[in-house]
């Protein structure tokens, strides 16, 4: 018990509470303005990161994200840390540079996927997708997620949007069990419920 009351008053003591932003309102800019990314800018952010992840190369990293990228995604600490308290402590940054995200997603497979929405303001772009992996164990699940993809201008550069912070989350419930990881038992009725 004693345990549980002193997360318990952690959690409350540290409880953040983000306000809503307007659309526009994520650099600091009150409304959309000609310093704000187009519509073909945005698509060429969000198509960026879609091949970091589905044809990686380390020229690509280097010209779309910027020197101090973060990486925010406690889908990918949970499936690195295997539930585990550790490596990786969920809330941190998966990547906390550029060079650290090269050293890690430079040696992961290809991850094919579709762009399911883009939405953008004026700096930052917010991209839905889904898996298209052809799936090898009987069980296999497609894989939803969603990112929010801040960016730094650069202007005149061959990328006008650097990549500056990448917030990142999907369903590693379903990508356990393509892993093979979580088998999943069909006839049993404790599934459908999330409640013990
Ligand atoms: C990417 O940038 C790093 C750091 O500047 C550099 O060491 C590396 O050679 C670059 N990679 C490529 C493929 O250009
Ligand atoms: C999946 O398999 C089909 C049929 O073999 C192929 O046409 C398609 O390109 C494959 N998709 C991926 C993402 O590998
Ligand atoms: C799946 O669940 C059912 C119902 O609880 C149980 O009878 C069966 O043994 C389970 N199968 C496996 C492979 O665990």
């Amino acid at each position: 018990m004693r345990s549980f009351i002193t997360i318990a008053a952690a959690s409350l003591a540290t409880f953040a509470y983000a306000m809503p932003e307007p659309i526009f309102g994520a650099s600091k800019l009150a409304a959309r303005d000609a310093t704000c990314m187009s519509a073909d800018e945005a698509n060429q952010v969000a198509l960026n990161f879609n091949h970091l992840i589905s044809a990686y190369s380390e020229e690509l990293a280097n010209a779309s994200l910027t020197v101090g990228f973060e990486d925010y995604s406690d889908s990918v600490i949970s499936l690195i840390d295997a539930g585990c308290a550790g490596p990786l402590p969920l809330g941190t940054a998966t990547f906390s540079s550029r060079a650290a995200f090269i050293a890690g997603q430079g040696n992961q497979p290809d991850i094919p996927f579709d762009q399911l929405n883009v939405w953008y303001n004026c700096d930052t772009v917010i991209l839905r997708w889904r898996t298209t992996l052809n799936f090898t164990t009987p069980a296999a699940e497609f894989v939803t997620g969603i990112i929010v993809l801040e960016t730094t201008a650069a202007p005149g550069g061959a990328q006008p949007w650097l990549i500056n912070t990448v917030y990142s989350e999907f369903n590693s419930g379903a990508w356990l069990v393509d892993l093979g990881t979580f088998v999943p038992n069909c006839t049993a009725p404790a599934r459908r419920l999330l409640r013990a």
